[in-house]
């Protein structure tokens, strides 16, 4: 199976959390980012084919994934969804601001994925009850010319992601809080560690400062 270079991207206060607490947007952590910070993101943006979100970012943040603080193209935008239950009405499913493809599975009914359809926006199959994310990958180069494609979060699909080896790079935009919360959501969810044999490895690659926000930069080992 073919798939893209892929590249995880994250905003991450100091003790790892992406957001303020359970369910709670990340536009809100958003605010405090340097506005260098802001710039390079979209910046990154333009020079990627793809990015891809989870449904329930979608679903607390309502993200647009669009570039709109750097100069270039707006990338195709991805949203695995296995039961097509978002709202068609997100904004990220307004075609007239970027593509959008929404990945489903065949459990999807028929009139809902109808409802995208009409807006505009691409519908593949990716999956029988839950989304195949290496078969997402191979549909994605094959059908739609996707070369590189960004991640954003949250931590369940990052989690999947890994789990499943398809990401190359992680670019961390550190944040200078701490927020707590035992269940606030960190940079990588899903399930726990098997062994220790089980960690993904990382290579720091290089650091910079983007305004007052440390970024730093691994590519991942298998
Ligand atoms: N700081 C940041 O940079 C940042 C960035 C993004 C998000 N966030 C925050 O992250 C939070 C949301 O994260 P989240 O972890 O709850 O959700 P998420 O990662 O946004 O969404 C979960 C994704 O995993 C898929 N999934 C779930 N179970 C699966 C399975 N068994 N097999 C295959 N796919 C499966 C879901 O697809 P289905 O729809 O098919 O279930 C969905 O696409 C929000 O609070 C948001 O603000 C922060």
């Amino acid at each position: 199976m073919k798939r893209p270079h892929v590249l995880m991207i994250s905003e991450i206060t100091t003790d790892g959390k992406l957001t303020l607490g359970k369910g709670v947007s990340s536009k809100v952590l958003m605010k405090y980012m340097s506005h260098e910070a802001e710039v390079m993101l979209h910046q990154t943006r333009a020079e990627y084919d793809a990015i891809m979100v989870g449904s329930n970012t979608i679903k607390i943040d309502n993200s647009n994934l669009t570039v709109r603080l750097a100069e270039g193209k707006s990338p195709l935008r991805v949203i695995p969804n296995a039961a097509a239950d978002l709202s068609p009405d997100s904004n990220v499913f307004n075609v007239q601001n970027a593509p959008t493809i929404l990945a489903v599975t065949k459990k999807a009914p028929e009139e809902r994925l109808i409802l995208f359809r009409e807006k505009g926006v691409s519908v593949v199959f990716a999956g029988e009850e839950k989304i195949d994310f290496p078969l997402l990958m191979d549909i994605l180069v094959r059908e739609f010319g996707v070369k590189s494609l960004i991640i954003e979060g949250g931590p369940t699909l990052n989690w999947f992601m890994l789990h499943h080896r398809l990401v190359d790079e992680i670019r961390l935009i550190h944040m200078p809080f701490i927020v707590g919360g035992a269940d606030t959501p960190s940079l990588v969810g899903g399930e726990h560690l098997g062994s220790e044999n089980d960690m993904i490895k990382l290579d720091l690659k290089g650091t910079k400062m983007a305004g007052d926000n440390l970024i730093t930069e691994y590519s991942v080992r298998y």
